[in-house]
């Protein structure tokens, strides 16, 4: 097989330094080594780094809140990660981190140029401020009342029970979420870089004319072109001292925003590769480079890498990226992610229970070219991974191998005769094999995983079938006095042309399941193939190993045992916002006895509690209110109560709130609780004596 080298260099997007990897980013990951491993397999020469996220206000936080520098912090997350993406078999060619030397010069490198262009104007502009923490605050930052429904303690941009998006200025009794200061406006001097110059470039970059290729999917350009539409506008890249990131160049306490220098890090952590393996960092960089260079990312991150990217890239003289590969998102049994459901799940919690390759295998079944979201069915996932790997792939090994060894010494016979002598490997069923592998290597190389792994599981079912036409624990069962002369000989090519059968399977699956496909080749007693080796058929004379076993069945309660670890962990781990936040709260503006008689708090019991589907936070009440007048209340409490732990308790309401229609329903009142959030949250429970309707006064 005679295919020209390619030069390729892949990235993932690079995880943020202040948080574990979970099976959400694992997405990606699998997908982009999926998509390389082949790439490798095939003879090119491809490339894949990543680095850690590493700037940025939240690790800077982070890393305060632990008590030890950011530098200490970053190390230790950096660690975490590589080692969770290699224990799922992810294989970066280098693994970096943004807050690196390389990055640094990269970043002042494309700065100066992009000032030299006269890209970069500055302005002053008006931010919310923290006056006891003495710092501007991000958005996400500031905590207070949803200016549309009214919902307690939401972020600044967007509210997570109604969905409204606003700005911070809108939230009603804002907080800053750091020290519990009410936050005020101040102004300070921004660095912007002015996209709309590049508005030329990036049009005819993403919407090339029908005969060139294109950078980013149908479906994406459609997206982009909205975007278009409302018109390209500055993006603010600096941010004010305490940053924890790069400083702007002769812009004393400005640093750069993270999102300047995390696709910067793409590039450093390649240089950081080149330095150490001898490659040519303009053979890939410079702007008439003539290599290929791919970044996968989540569709969340478009903006920044199919708009800011090419356009910083364009501006600083260096070449665009061949093309932008967005997925979609991960839901788990059909839904987001949930910390209560136990499905937003560690990488470290599942490799604690499960087979990193089942969820490789898995995702790929899932994957194809588009930016769609995929659903981790975990029921779906046992029975295919127990269907599939074990019943199909592995069996052919282990049925083929107990017979070549109990009467053959393990060793491979010449291909399958048939009764007139004249068949060969080419016209039997591993010809049909073979013959599948353009469609194979063209669904992987057009990112169509799903498809490649249909293609490959129905030659598995084909092997199977021939295997149980041919009958041969018939064959097996009469060895010592053969029904016909040549029934032997038959036993050993049929054993000799199923594991033949399987080396083949093995060399397609192996980008999906490479420890798996390594095991095999142990087994096979083969050094580690290459696509190239596909038309080297087992030769006879060739001696394989004992089978040994390959895959284990999922138990459904490996599963459920995940799902509660992963309950544990997180409510372990959930960052909670200091208690410090609530507890300094300023106290309201004053009110009066009569201001305050208006509000009708009463005792009230729970009779009924339930999850809100789509709802992380909500739970949905029916409180009794005493002589029959019952109320649906939609709660914030479900980070700390389970509906069960309600039912039958006594707590406190407003009972006179005006009916607030909220996205899951209308919501008649009010619970009262108190607490910082998360699991520290607690309703008010009247003592035992107090009935359902009391008035409290
Ligand atoms: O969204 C994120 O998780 C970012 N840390 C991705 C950065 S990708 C690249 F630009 F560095
Ligand atoms: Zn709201």
């Amino acid at each position: 097989m005679v295919y020209p080298k390619r030069q390729i260099l892949v990235t993932s997007a690079l995880p943020y330094a202040n948080g574990p990897i979970h099976i959400g980013h694992l997405v990606e990951y699998i997908q982009t080594d999926i998509w390389v491993r082949f790439q490798k397999l095939r003879g090119h020469d491809c490339y894949y780094v990543c680095a850690d996220d590493a700037h940025g206000t939240p690790i800077m936080l982070r890393a305060q809140k632990e008590g030890i520098e950011a530098a200490e912090l970053i190390a230790r997350m950096g660690k975490e990660h590589l080692r969770d993406f290699t224990d799922f078999g992810v294989a970066f060619d280098n693994y970096g981190s943004t807050d690196s030397q390389e990055n640094r010069e990269l970043v002042t490198q494309i700065y100066r140029r992009l000032q030299q262009g006269g890209h970069i104007s500055t302005r002053r502009i008006q931010q919310a401020y923290d006056p006891v923490k003495n710092m501007f605050l991000p958005d996400r930052f500031i905590r207070g009342t949803c200016p549309r429904c009214g919902a307690p303690d939401q972020y600044g941009d967007s509210c997570e029970v109604c969905g409204a998006t606003y700005s911070p200025t809108e939230l009603r009794n804002p907080v800053s979420a750091i020290s519990g200061a009410t936050p005020v406006q101040k102004e300070s001097e921004h660095y912007f870089f002015q996209l709309g110059n590049f508005a030329d470039a990036l049009r005819i970059w993403l919407f090339p004319d029908i005969t060139q290729p294109r950078h980013v999917q149908a479906e994406v350009a459609n997206k982009l072109d909205e975007w278009f539409a409302s018109g390209l506008q500055d993006w603010d890249i600096s941010r004010d001292i305490p940053y924890f990131g790069f400083e702007i160049p002769d812009a004393p306490g400005k640093y750069f925003y993270v999102w300047v220098d995390a696709p910067v890090g793409y590039m450093a952590s390649f240089r950081q590769l080149c330095q150490r393996v001898g490659l040519d960092f303009d053979r890939f960089w410079a702007a008439d480079a003539g290599t290929e260079l791919y970044h996968f990312i989540g569709k969340d991150i478009l903006y920044f890498h199919a708009l800011f990217w090419p356009a910083m890239l364009e501006g600083a003289g260096f070449r665009k990226p061949t093309a932008i590969f967005a997925h979609g998102f991960l839901t788990v049994n059909g839904q987001k992610m949930s910390k209560s459901r136990g499905t937003f799940i560690n990488a470290r919690t599942y490799l604690d229970h499960l087979n990193p390759e089942y969820l490789r295998y898995y995702f790929a079944n899932k994957l194809g070219p588009h930016v769609e979201d995929i659903d981790l069915n975990l029921d779906d996932f046992i029975a295919r991974v127990n269907s599939d790997l074990v019943g199909k792939y592995v069996n052919i090994a282990s049925r083929a191998a107990g017979l070549l060894h109990r009467h053959f010494s393990g060793v491979i016979s010449g291909p399958e005769p048939d009764r007139a002598g004249t068949a060969s490997v080419l016209d039997g069923i591993t010809g049909s094999a073979l013959a599948a592998s353009e469609r194979i290597s063209d669904a992987y190389d057009e990112r169509r995983f799903g498809a490649a792994v249909r293609e490959i599981m129905t030659l598995a079912d084909a092997f199977n079938q021939w295997w149980d036409q041919r009958r041969p624990w018939e064959l097996s069962k009469r060895f010592e006095a053969p029904a016909a002369p040549g029934d032997n000989a038959d036993l050993h090519a049929i054993c000799s042309t199923a594991l033949e059968g399987f080396r083949i399977l093995t060399l397609y699956l192996k980008p999906v399941l490479p420890e798996l496909a390594a095991n095999a080749e142990r087994f096979l007693n083969l050094p580690p193939q290459n696509w190239a080796d596909l038309a080297t058929a087992l030769r006879a004379g060739h001696r394989i190993h004992a089978y040994q076993h390959l895959a284990t069945r999922v138990d459904p309660k490996q599963v459920q045992a995940m799902l509660d670890h992963s309950k544990e962990s997180l409510t372990m781990t959930t960052p909670t916002i200091p208690a410090a936040a609530t507890q300094t709260e300023a106290i309201k503006p004053e009110i009066t006895i009569d201001d305050f008689a208006r509000v009708d708090l009463r005792v009230a019991r729970i009779v009924k509690a339930g999850y809100v589907d789509g709802a992380d936070k909500l739970l949905q009440l029916t409180v009794d209110l005493g002589e029959g007048r019952h109320r649906n209340i939609f709660a914030g409490i479900r980070s700390a109560y389970a509906p069960a732990d309600l039912e039958g308790r006594l707590t406190v309401v407003v009972a006179n709130l005006a009916a607030r229609k909220m996205k899951f329903g209308v919501s008649e009142g009010m619970v009262l609780a108190a607490g910082p959030g998360n699991k520290d949250l607690w309703i008010l429970s009247p003592d035992s004596g107090a009935q359902p309707g009391m008035r409290i006064k």
